[in-house]
Parts: structure tokens; sequence; C-alpha cells
């Protein structure tokens, strides 16, 4: 190809669309997509409208498209599956059906697309999700792989800088716990493997470089609890856990969370993939770059 691939990433405001965009930046012509908070460059559309997405192609005429957007959380997904199936579902199918089969189309999809008994996970294992959520991944999933140049990446839990302090995920979440001194508990049951964003970025970039097709897994290679993380975040930064207590019952919630669907990551690390960057690095990066982005809230 002798132009600069136009990349379209969508979901680009959020959590893992800030760190494709600041690295596939790098290898061609990046269009992102935001909704709400789309701002400065990212172009504002709500991937629901069937209309709104045939102008967007119309608009950025992609050569590759990363698609990222979709409702993240579990509990909305299981309390809203029709809705969730208009934004994580539908979109793909468009996006099937519009795009050439020669187009790369990269879909981020997730480890709940397993049961979580039989850990870890391989690419060609059987999915059996417990969640919504994770059934809505299985169903797009499937649509993109009919697609001629579908690739699917799963990935785990994931952690990075957002766009606010309050938008980044796990690490946000679990300071703000730890630095609340009334008594609370952690899930002290599920095994989670909270992987860097920039990370995942990277796999994103070495697959669309190998120029493969079909289902690759992406964690970072540590697990743990919720509560053994957030011991390791209390360690890190100088603070105390002594008010928070481990649940092993596991915690309720709408939907269902698997115990353990640790993704083995042999597949990618054979075509030369080596970065694993390990959690208190991670953890120092976010604290470093939210400092120094003054984000407070
Ligand atoms: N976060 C995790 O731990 C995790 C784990 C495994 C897999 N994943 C998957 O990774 C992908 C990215 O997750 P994330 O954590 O980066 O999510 P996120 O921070 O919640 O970002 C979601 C993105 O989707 C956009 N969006 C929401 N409603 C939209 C609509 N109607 N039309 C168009 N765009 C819309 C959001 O735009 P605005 O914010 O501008 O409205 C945002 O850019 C998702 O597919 C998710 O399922 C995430």
């Amino acid at each position: 190809m002798n132009h600069e691939k136009n990349i379209l990433i969508t979901g680009a405001s959020g959590l893992l669309g800030r760190s494709l965009t600041a690295r596939l930046s790098g290898i061609g012509n990046v269009s992102g997509t935001g909704f709400s908070g789309a701002t400065g460059r990212l172009f504002s559309v709500d991937l629901r409208e069937t209309e709104a997405l045939k102008g967007l192609l119309r608009r950025v005429k992609p050569d590759v498209v990363v698609h990222c957007a979709a409702y993240r959380d579990p509990d909305f997904c299981e309390d809203h599956p029709e809705e969730a199936f208009r934004l994580n579902v539908a979109p793909v199918q468009q996006f099937c059906e519009l795009l050439p089969e020669t187009a790369p189309l990269l879909f981020i999809s997730s480890d709940y697309v397993f049961e979580g008994v039989a850990a870890p996970y391989r690419e060609e294992d059987e999915r059996h999700p417990v969640s919504e959520y994770g059934r809505l991944k299985v169903v797009a999933e499937d649509l993109v792989l009919q697609h001629g140049a579908g690739l699917v990446l799963r990935i785990p839990l994931l952690i990075g800088a957002g766009p606010t302090w309050k938008k980044s995920g796990f690490i946000f979440k679990t300071l703000t716990q730890i630095q609340d001194p009334s008594p609370s508990s952690l899930d002290d049951a599920g095994i989670r493997f909270p992987t860097w964003t920039n990370d995942v970025a990277e796999a994103v970039a070495h697959l669309l470089d190998i120029e493969d097709r079909g289902i690759y897994h992406y964690s970072s290679l540590k697990g743990g609890t919720r509560y053994e993380w957030a011991a390791e975040l209390a360690d890190l930064t100088g603070l105390s856990m002594g008010h928070i207590t481990p649940n092993r019952e596991g915690s309720a919630t709408r939907a269902v969370r698997p115990r353990d669907t640790q993704l083995a990551v042999e597949k990618i690390r054979h075509t030369g993939l080596n970065q694993f960057t390990p959690f208190w690095e991670v953890v120092r990066s976010v604290l470093k770059s939210t400092t120094d982005h003054g984000l407070t809230s």
C-alpha cells in the first residue's frame, strides 16, 4: 500500500481508545470516534445509529478499523440486554457488511467469553459466557470471524490512565477505597489479570503489522484477587489497608463474574510480541501521568 493507512478507532475517547490512538498514530493516519466525551479532533458519532456509522465510513474511508466502543459494564449489560446489543453487537454487523472483505476489522473482545472454571484459556477453547456482556461478545466475535479480514483480540481487566482521574478505572476505584477510612471489603475470590492499556495498544499494533487473522489473546502475566491487587497498590503508595477485609465469598453483583479467566498468551508470544509490563510499573506510570496532567477529578 503506497498511501499512509487510514486507521479508524472507535471508542477513542475511552480508557483503551486513548492508548490505541497514541500508539497507532505512529503507523498510520488515525481517525478516532467518541460519543459523549468526544473532544478535540475526535468525531462524535452514535454508533447505534446506522446512518451515523455509514456517514463516518464515507468520510474516513478506513483501510483498517479497530473497534473498541462498547458498554463495558457487565451489570449494565445484564440489566439492559437490548440496549447493550445496540452498541456491543449491531455496529459490528454494520462494519462487517459495509467494509471491504480485505479491510482488517480488529474487534476488542473479553476474557468474559469464558466460564472461568478451567483457566488458562487458549484461543480455540470453547466459549461459555456466564453473563449477558460475555454472551454479546461471543455474538460479535462470530460476526467478525466471518469477515474476510476479521481479527478478535480478547483482553482481561484493563488498567491505565483515563481522560479524567475518575475514569481511570480499577486503579482510581481501588485507591479511592483504600483512602476512605470507613471499614469495607474487597473481593478475595475471583482472580484478575490487570492489563495495561498501553500494552494492549502495542499488541494491536503488532497484530496489524503481522497481518494475521483469527483470534488472539493478550493479558498481563500475574494473577491475583482484587484484595491482593489492592494490597500491592497500598504497598506501592505507602497507604494502610487495615480497614479493608478480604471477602472470600466473592462480591454480589447483578452480572455473574467468572472466577478465573486467565488468558493463555503463548500464541501471540510466538508471533514475536514480548511486552508484558508488571503491575507496579503500570501503577507508577499511571500515577505519574495523572499527576503530570493535573487529573484530580
Ligand atoms: N475496561 C476493561 O476492563 C475491559 C476488559 C475487557 C475488555 N474490554 C473491552 O475493551 C473495549 C474498550 O473498553 P474501555 O474500558 O476503553 O471502555 P470505556 O472507557 O468505557 O470507553 C467506551 C468507549 O465507547 C464509546 N461509546 C459509548 N457509547 C457510544 C455510542 N453510543 N456510540 C459510539 N461510541 C460510544 C465511549 O465514548 P464516550 O465516552 O465519548 O461517550 C468510549 O469512547 C470495550 O470493547 C470493552 O468491552 C474492556
